[in-house]
């Protein structure tokens, strides 16, 4: 069977954009796939993290998974950390990737900012610990949002480097999996920003724990331009909050953009935004309820990531030790 590996950052609430873009392809892959789905704190950790928050937001986002229909019982649902063969791969990795490679990456310009010089070095190497994340169980299949492309392709090459520098056939080629008609969800206040767990304005974001009226004020507020929605995808792409919002009710509802617009052609948006406010409150409501239950219950919650852990563990030893020996690092 074919291995699905794919991971989330606990730094803070799951938005929307997380749930179209990478949550909701995890629940339905697990099906066809064995399927391993991980918070990763060591990822979190390179920006500051606050210790309690980060323990309880490690919680909460695993919460989420479980709300949206991940089962631990048949899948491995567990925290980075607690799995050591994912830092010591990541150091191999440091050994094999370039800096030229790294130097392209444009998540870490966007991360750093202008004072790059005070960014951590483990912001810098973030790329080879998220390689290291999928290749420690050979996975195959990577279901991510649109803004993970790029680091996905760094992950395939240092697999080939790796490959070709010690003659084997270790590695298996990774494929992103880049799923649904939301792939890239935007800030409800700027449809230039991607929707972010890290922008400051709640107002950007849906996340999964707002209630019905905090989803429907949202959508209510955000940002547009005054004209009906158009007639073809063409005149939409030129407008992209409405591009944005029109893709949000097309994943949500399992429809093809032009679908929806063939509804909503030559409507306002004061027509369209209560329809799409319904649609969302409709999806998502029933999962922030399960996740205020499951929060209450931080014991369930610890005793799945253990267990995820132990048997996430027992797939990476192997495969750790293979690395190592092809290596030539001396062991027993
Ligand atoms: P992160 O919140 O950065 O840990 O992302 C977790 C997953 O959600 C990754 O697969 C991202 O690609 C995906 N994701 C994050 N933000 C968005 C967004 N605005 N639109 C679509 N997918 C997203
Ligand atoms: N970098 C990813 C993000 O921010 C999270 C991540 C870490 C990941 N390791 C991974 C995603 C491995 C897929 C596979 O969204």
């Amino acid at each position: 069977m074919k291995r699905i590996f794919s991971g989330v950052q606990p730094t803070g609430n799951l938005h929307l954009g997380n749930y179209l873009g990478a949550i909701r392809n995890w629940v339905r892959l697990q099906d066809e796939f064995e399927c391993i789905y991980c918070m990763v704190d060591l990822h979190a950790i390179t920006v500051w993290q606050d210790p309690a928050q980060l323990r309880a937001n490690t919680r909460e986002v695993t919460a989420g998974l479980l709300a949206a229909g991940i089962d631990p019982a048949r899948h491995i649902v567990f925290n980075q950390s607690r799995v050591p063969q994912h830092a010591e791969l990541a150091w191999v990795f440091n050994c094999v990737a370039r800096l030229g490679w790294l130097n392209r990456m444009t998540q870490f310009k966007e991360k750093a900012g202008k004072h790059r010089e005070n960014a951590s070095a483990g912001l810098y190497v973030y790329p080879n610990l998220m390689a290291a994340d999928i290749l420690v169980y050979k996975a195959t299949h990577v279901p991510v949002g649109e803004d993970q492309k790029q680091h996905l392709e760094l992950a395939r090459d240092i697999a080939q480097k790796f490959n070709h520098d010690y003659g084997v056939e270790l590695f298996p080629i990774i494929e992103p999996l880049i799923m649904g008609a939301a792939t890239r969800v935007m800030s409800l206040r700027d449809g230039a920003r991607k929707m972010s767990k890290s922008e400051p304005s709640d107002m950007s974001r849906i996340n999964l724990t707002d209630d019905a009226d905090q989803i429907a004020q949202k959508i209510r507020k955000a940002k547009t331009d005054p004209e009906p929605l158009p007639e073809s995808l063409e005149e939409l792409a030129a407008r992209r909050e409405a591009a944005n919002l029109v893709g949000i009710y097309a994943a949500l509802a399992d429809e093809s953009a032009e679908t929806v617009l063939a509804r909503f052609a030559g409507q306002p948006f004061s027509v369209f935004k209560p329809a799409l406010a319904e649609l969302a409150v409709e999806t998502l409501g029933p999962i922030g309820a399960e996740m205020r239950r499951l929060t209450a219950d931080p014991g369930h919650i610890d005793a799945v990531l253990r267990d995820g852990a132990a048997r996430a563990s027992a797939l990476a030893a192997p495969i750790l030790a293979e690395v190592y020996d092809i290596v030539g690092l001396l062991r027993g």
